[in-house]
């Protein structure tokens, strides 16, 4: 019977409670805030500039570190443990600006991703030039010759060289074309079609919608709104908070 039911609901993989966190002392940006990752799900989180997206990945990643509540993953508390632990263990984290090193080629990129593991240098780049063909051409391309989209593929590509089975990634479509934009949410989605669970912060609230299996929404460190994205995307709150002026920019090819 277990079995039957762990088919059908997904186990969870990440979660993170009450996490009350902060940069100062006595100054909390997120206050008994949380977020829940199934296996196989791609996350979003939106919310206005402020919010605190970035600092709830970045207390998942411990680059912060929480007050209250408690994180776990693959049923581990990992509250307490550090950055490259936690990398060992299979979390991966794409900050959003500078996530590649802009003078090395895209192969030397996707080595460094590697860097707590030489071992998995050849079987990972393998994987990685599976999901991402274009990079093969690439290979010995500088970073900083790329377009955005690619530089994102190469981001991503970087954070899959340990392993992982889940990734954090922060506006991962930020400054890019609406072109680029396309191929980092396109790459995104093929990574999730391979197995590894995702959250992702964006600024493009519909296409975050679209796209995540489901979405959080956050306001001032809290959770404001959770649902499926097709939900949220019917909310007239959040229709008129968070799609009603996007929607018009966002929603031409
Ligand atoms: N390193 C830091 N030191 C102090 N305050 C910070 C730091 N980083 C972010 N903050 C503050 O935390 C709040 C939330 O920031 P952030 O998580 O980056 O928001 P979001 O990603 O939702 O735009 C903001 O008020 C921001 O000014
Ligand atoms: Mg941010």
């Amino acid at each position: 019977m277990s079995q039957t039911t762990s088919k059908t609901m997904p186990k969870t993989i990440l979660s993170a409670e009450n996490i009350t966190a902060g940069y100062v002392p006595d100054l909390n940006i997120l206050s008994e805030c949380g977020i829940e990752l199934k296996q196989g799900e791609l996350i979003g989180i939106i919310g206005p500039n402020g919010a605190g997206k970035s600092t709830l990945l970045k207390v998942i990643f411990r680059l912060l570190a929480i007050r209250e509540g408690n994180i776990q993953f693959a049923e581990k508390d990992i509250a307490k443990l550090e950055t490259h632990t936690l990398v060992s263990l299979g979390i991966a984290y794409i900050p959003q600006i500078e996530n590649v090193f802009p003078n090395l080629s895209v192969e030397d990129n996707l080595k460094m991703g590697a860097y707590l593991d030489s071992g998995l240098v050849k079987p990972q780049m393998k994987k990685v030039f599976e999901l991402f063909p274009k990079l093969i051409e690439l290979r010995q391309t500088r970073a900083s010759q790329l377009s955005g989209g690619e530089a994102q593929m190469v981001a991503i590509g970087r954070a899959l060289m340990m392993n992982p089975k889940i990734i954090l990634l922060d506006e991962p479509s930020a400054g890019l074309s609406p072109a680029n934009q396309k191929i980092a949410f396109d790459s995104i989605k093929e990574v999730v079609a391979s197995g590894v669970s995702a959250i992702m912060v964006e600024q493009n609230a519909r296409t975050c919608l679209e796209i995540c299996d489901r979405v959080y929404v956050l306001e001032n460190g809290r959770n404001a709104f959770t649902d499926t994205g097709e939900n949220l995307a019917n909310n007239p709150k959040v229709i008129e908070l968070y799609l009603g002026s996007l929607g018009a920019t966002d929603s031409k090819d």
